[in-house]
């Protein structure tokens, strides 16, 4: 378990450093999921700093995943782009997987889009379909605000009623239409991988009310929230869920998927940070 001291001390030289490298305060962050990278190439006045040369930053191993924080401008606004995330199913702790969103916050930061690749349970979904997380079921069995509580960020029991932005929610939904996208939205369940899950845990998250499952997200939202962010989150449906079509899963389908809409989706981004 690592101290309040010693995971302040990380933050500070990981803030320092970034504060040294990139001239401007971002004020949203952006979690860039599977194959969802190349809104990246949109950012103007781009900074690339890769996460191995961020003090404490783990590095990402997940094929799919560039691993550098992109700092710059869309559309006048300064924002911060993670091009690749930590997983838990990596091996890291969950402190680690939710280090930048600390780092991001120490930076000034005030809101976080999340974005993932997702399997699809509520049978009304497609694969293809971008879905607005509404809210989430903790299936990790860890938690990243466990042990000392970091009191600068936030309370020792967040509220998590509001964990994704009503505001920011509604806004999304009501410009989904203009890219093309039918406003939808769904409870993310968040298991902890690597394996897909088999089609008995898939009917047991339909029956708990789980509509998409994952294998990120939580971790980074929970943290988000305890300091204080507005979040949004989106899920890319990669593929249906196991057992609710007769299929077999695999990583190349979820990127083929991820590509295929990748363009309505950084539209889409580009479009909310517009409106956020
Ligand atoms: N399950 C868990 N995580 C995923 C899936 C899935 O079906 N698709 C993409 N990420």
């Amino acid at each position: 378990m690592i101290s309040e001291l010693e995971q302040n001390a990380k933050l500070e030289e990981a803030q320092h450093y970034l504060r040294d490298q990139v001239g401007l305060s971002p004020e949203l962050g952006i979690i860039l999921g599977s194959g969802l990278g190349s809104f990246a190439d949109l950012i103007e006045e781009k900074i690339a700093i890769p996460y191995q040369e961020i003090p404490h930053f783990p590095v990402s191993t997940v094929e799919g995943h560039a691993g550098q924080w992109v700092f710059g401008k869309v559309d006048g606004l300064p924002i911060v782009v993670m091009q690749g995330r930590f997983h838990y199913y990596e091996g890291y702790a969950m402190h680690e997987v939710t280090f930048p969103i600390r780092v991001m916050q120490g930076l000034g930061v005030k809101g976080l889009l999340v974005t993932n690749a997702a399997g699809g349970i509520n049978p009304e979904f497609r694969s293809g379909d971008l879905i607005l997380i509404k809210d989430h079921i903790n299936m990790m069995g860890d938690n990243p605000l466990r042990g000392a509580n970091l009191s600068s960020f936030g309370p020792r029991f967040p509220d998590l009623s509001e964990g994704y932005d009503p505001e920011w929610r509604q806004k999304a939904l009501a410009i989904m239409p203009n890219y093309g996208i039918r406003p939808q939205e769904g409870v993310y369940a968040a298991m902890s991988g690597p394996n897909y899950e088999t089609p008995a845990e898939i009917r047991f998250l339909r029956t708990i009310g789980a509509d998409m499952v994952g294998m990120s997200t939580v971790p980074e939202v929970l943290v988000a929230n305890h300091g204080g962010m507005r979040v949004l989150g989106i899920s890319c449906v990669t593929n249906m869920a196991a057992g609710i079509l007769p299929q077999k899963l695999n990583h190349a389908e979820v990127m083929e998927t991820a590509d295929r809409v990748t363009k309505q989706f950084v539209s889409f981004v580009r479009g909310l940070v517009k409106e956020l």
